[in-house]
């Protein structure tokens, strides 16, 4: 997989599935939207907290050309699948990955904006259903086809009109820092998003000092859709208890480390509701504590976060895997790398790492040797780069 597509190749297999795309080559136009990296602050969105995620040069494509119909043709190159529907007639759930597509464009009917009809092939550098937001990418990229180019449509409305295409069509309960950061995505930085004000910044990085490395477990994170639901559910039962101590507390964002535990402590919650708003607690102040210590360069204080980090979501909030555990593992015991931690949802997928230019190659290297043999799985390593969000760009 390279870091980037091949805009010409794009371009032919449209022409070969449309006949209308190869007389009018110069009516083919190209989105591209990419993945997300969470550097700190998980499952923090989904309780009105902060999140640092940070949108990457692994991306997905689709060149298409519109139409005068209201019909959506969709090519698939990485499976060769294709499907299609009727922006007038939207069919129901259960298309499998059309329904992003689909979702997408009952969304932004309902949100009132006014669609095009297009044919249009998908392509992607993204590894698909890895921890790295695909589906995100394919909510926002779709966004902006249906659109067009010149739509005047803020990206933040974009991201949380392609969170409800999510919660709502496709049926996960998830929060905003997907599709925020796919949508609103800048080169060479982070976003500290502050989920309950939705107000962000960016934060610079320290790339010259640190590379940011993926690495993909290779395994499947079925469990991710139903156990995310469970965990969203266990937190409002944590909010529910505390608010019955404190009226104030409307997400456990407004919850303090004591207040859970004198919670627990009165038998208002039991263990496992206890350990959930724990993590959820925890993970916030770390975001903040992360943010300042990337800013300030100090990488020490970065690694504490993201170790903490990894801890809480192994123990206290139980979304780790072994499969995770062990490339966190084997990254922390190699020499230059300075921070990991599983990144997203958990169950599988990815982990993220703060690795020493010089030390990239020998991560790489050490988890070839020593990923398989413990897992029996096939891993990924990729260095990636902060990227812009989704949007319409020129083939060079
Ligand atoms: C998934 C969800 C996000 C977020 C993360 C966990 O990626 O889509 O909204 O909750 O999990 O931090």
């Amino acid at each position: 997989m390279t870091n980037t597509l091949d805009p010409d190749r794009l371009r032919d297999r449209l022409a070969a599935m449309d006949s209308t795309a190869a007389v009018a080559a110069t009516s083919v136009e190209f989105v591209r939207s990419p993945g997300r990296v969470n550097l700190i602050g998980e499952y923090t969105d989904v309780n009105d907290g902060f999140v640092l995620p940070a949108a990457i040069d692994r991306e997905i494509r689709i060149g298409f050309v519109r139409t005068d119909d209201d019909r959506i043709v969709l090519h698939r190159s990485d499976t060769g699948d294709s499907g299609e529907f009727s922006l007038s007639d939207l069919p129901t759930r259960g298309q499998g990955w059309l329904d992003y597509a689909v979702g997408t464009a009952w969304a932004l009917s309902d949100a009132g904006l006014r669609l095009h009809g297009f044919r249009g092939v998908i392509e992607t550098s993204l590894p698909v259903g890895a921890g790295l937001s695909s589906s995100a990418a394919i909510e926002l990229a779709i966004a902006r086809a249906l659109l067009g180019r010149d739509a005047d449509v803020d990206p933040l409305q974009l991201a949380r009109i392609c969170q409800r295409a999510e919660n709502q069509f496709v049926g996960v309960q998830s929060g905003l820092m997907d599709q925020f950061a796919v949508a609103c995505g800048r080169s060479g930085e982070a976003l500290l998003l502050d989920c309950r004000s939705a107000e962000w910044r960016p934060v610079a990085l320290p790339l010259a000092e640190v590379s940011l490395v993926v690495c993909d477990t290779g395994s499947p994170r079925e469990l991710a859709k139903s156990e995310y639901n469970v965990r969203r559910e266990q937190c409002e039962a944590a909010v529910a208890a505390l608010q019955r101590m404190d009226p104030s507390v409307t997400s456990l964002r407004d919850a303090s480390p004591a207040m859970v535990q004198a919670a627990e402590g009165d038998g208002l919650i039991d263990a496992v509701v206890a350990r959930r708003a724990r993590h959820v607690v925890s993970e916030n102040a770390r975001v903040i504590t992360t943010a300042a210590a990337l800013e300030a360069g100090d990488l020490a204080a970065v690694a504490d976060g993201f170790r903490q980090s990894h801890a809480s979501l192994r123990g206290d909030f139980e979304v780790s895997s072994p499969a995770l555990d062990t490339m966190v593992e084997i990254a922390v015991g190699t020499p230059g790398v300075i921070a990991a931690r599983m990144t997203g949802a958990g169950f599988g997928g990815c982990t993220i790492n703060l690795v020493r230019p010089d030390a990239v190659e020998r991560l790489s290297e050490a988890v070839e040797r020593d990923y398989a043999t413990r897992t029996g799985l096939t891993p990924r390593v990729f260095p990636v780069m902060p990227a812009e969000g989704a949007g319409f760009f020129e083939p060079g």
